[in-house]
């Protein structure tokens, strides 16, 4: 089979890692990908906005699947234009509909969703220029601190957490006037939710069952202890000790299945990962947001556990009937553990052209590309903040970090950073 990958980060080289290892790949396409795809396929210099280039990629290259990594493309509607699209019809599309991304791409739409549903969430009111006073009546009823979050897509930065009510009251109305763009010409405000994060993953069939993918846990903010800005994301581990079978069963029945079948319900088209991320309030798990595709960094220990042919089960979610019942994919009993390398300022400014070296020395981890690429003469170079996941497997989760870390070691580019202590909340 031809595959066409969509996406350039982490995620993607992970996907790309995992798709190439598939016994069914004849030729596998990244667009527009990085420095470490082109060792796994073919990359494509395109952006996945451009659904003309992606369809004459898939006409020209023979593609019968198309995985889109990232949320842009799919709340931009290629799953829909692909389908619709004469000669692109019989292309499988891992990836939702216009209308399922919107699980992501709008968060009042995802409230509304889960309240329909019963799927336990944060209590919420969304704001809009129209009825301010509304916003405002809601946050004084609130305790502090004040979560407000753009409705849109908004580059992993909308989602604002402020702890005092005059300042939130100020922040509501400077995000209404436009401070994240359109993105913000309407906000949710949130309850506050108080617990430890996990994420949960599935392939959904569209067809009224998923595939349950292992459990990780990410890291957000770039300083230790959970501190500082956040990122796109500094590590992650899986499997997450306290998603145990008992908290693992009530994400199923009361989230994951009143998701599943609420899309169908609904008459959502939706083949394709979702993304719950949840928090555990004292043993209960809420939903914090969906996402319409993998995680980025989870998906790097995530597919190091993943004990199956991707493509094989990417085939089975897209075929006529789906997967005939939900299952739990198989994986490892290894723990993985993925530590991000990123440039020196992140996610402030920083440098990009940075010389990496050392990759080769790596033994026993796997190196994720993320922003890197070959500079005019060949060299391997930085091109984005976060630049490498290293990940690795181990029989405990701090082996599996211990082993990343001595290979973090060998490899350097100036100004490279890396959280110290991945996992520290984690037994
Ligand atoms: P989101 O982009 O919706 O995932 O939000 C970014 C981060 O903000 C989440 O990973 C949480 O750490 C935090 N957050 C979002 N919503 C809430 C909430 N209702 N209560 C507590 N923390 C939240
Ligand atoms: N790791 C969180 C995300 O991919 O959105």
């Amino acid at each position: 089979m031809n595959v066409l990958l969509l996406g350039s980060g982490g995620r993607e080289c992970a996907l790309a890692w995992k798709i190439n290892q598939s016994e069914s790949l004849d030729n596998l396409y990244i667009a527009p990908g990085n420095a470490g795809t082109a060792a796994l396929g073919t990359n494509l210099p395109f952006s996945p906005l451009n659904f003309d280039a992606v369809a004459q990629a898939i006409i020209e290259n023979n593609v019968e699947m198309l995985v889109v990594g990232n949320e842009d493309p799919l709340v931009a509607g290629i799953a829909d234009y692909v389908k619709s699209h004469s000669a692109l019809s019989h292309v499988k599309v891992v990836g939702p509909s216009q209308a399922g991304a919107q699980l992501e791409g709008s968060k009042d739409f995802a409230k509304a969703f889960m309240m329909k549903h019963g799927i336990p969430t944060a209590q919420y009111k969304s704001v809009t220029a129209e009825n301010l006073e509304e916003g405002f009546a809601f946050l004084e009823a609130q305790k502090a601190p004040y979560v407000l979050k753009a409705d849109g897509l908004a580059a992993g930065k909308g989602v604002l957490i402020i702890d005092n009510l005059d300042e939130a009251k100020a922040e509501l109305r400077e995000m209404l006037d436009g401070k994240f763009g359109k993105s913000s010409a309407t906000v949710v405000i949130e309850q506050f939710l108080k617990g430890i994060e996990c994420s949960v993953f599935v392939l959904n069939d569209d067809c009224g069952n998923y595939a349950l993918l292992p459990v990780a846990k990410d890291y957000k903010r770039v300083g230790e202890g959970d501190t500082g800005l956040n990122t796109g994301g500094m590590g992650s581990i899986s499997p997450v000790s306290f998603a145990d079978a008992e908290f693992m069963d009530k994400v199923v029945t009361r989230i994951i299945r009143p998701t599943v079948d609420g899309l169908k319900a609904d008459g959502i088209s939706y083949c394709g990962f979702i993304f719950f991320g949840l928090i555990n309030v004292e043993g209960d798990p809420y939903v914090i947001e969906y996402n319409v595709r993998m995680g980025d960094p989870e998906t790097q220990s995530v597919m190091a556990r993943v004990d199956d042919d991707l493509i094989a089960l990417m085939s089975r979610a897209t075929q006529p009937g789906g997967f005939g019942q939900s299952f739990t994919v198989k994986a490892l009993p290894s723990y993985a553990a993925t530590v991000i390398m990123t440039a020196g300022g992140y996610p402030g400014s920083y440098a990009k052209g940075m010389e990496i070296v050392g990759i080769e020395g790596v033994e026993g981890s796997v190196v994720f590309h993320a922003g890197t690429k070959f500079d005019d003469q060949g060299r391997l170079v930085t091109s984005g903040g976060r630049v490498l996941a290293v990940t690795s497997l181990g029989e405990s989760k701090d082996a599996a970090l211990a082993q990343s870390y001595a290979n973090v070691a060998r490899i350097h580019f100036d100004g490279s950073y890396c959280r110290r202590d991945i996992g520290f909340d984690l037994k």
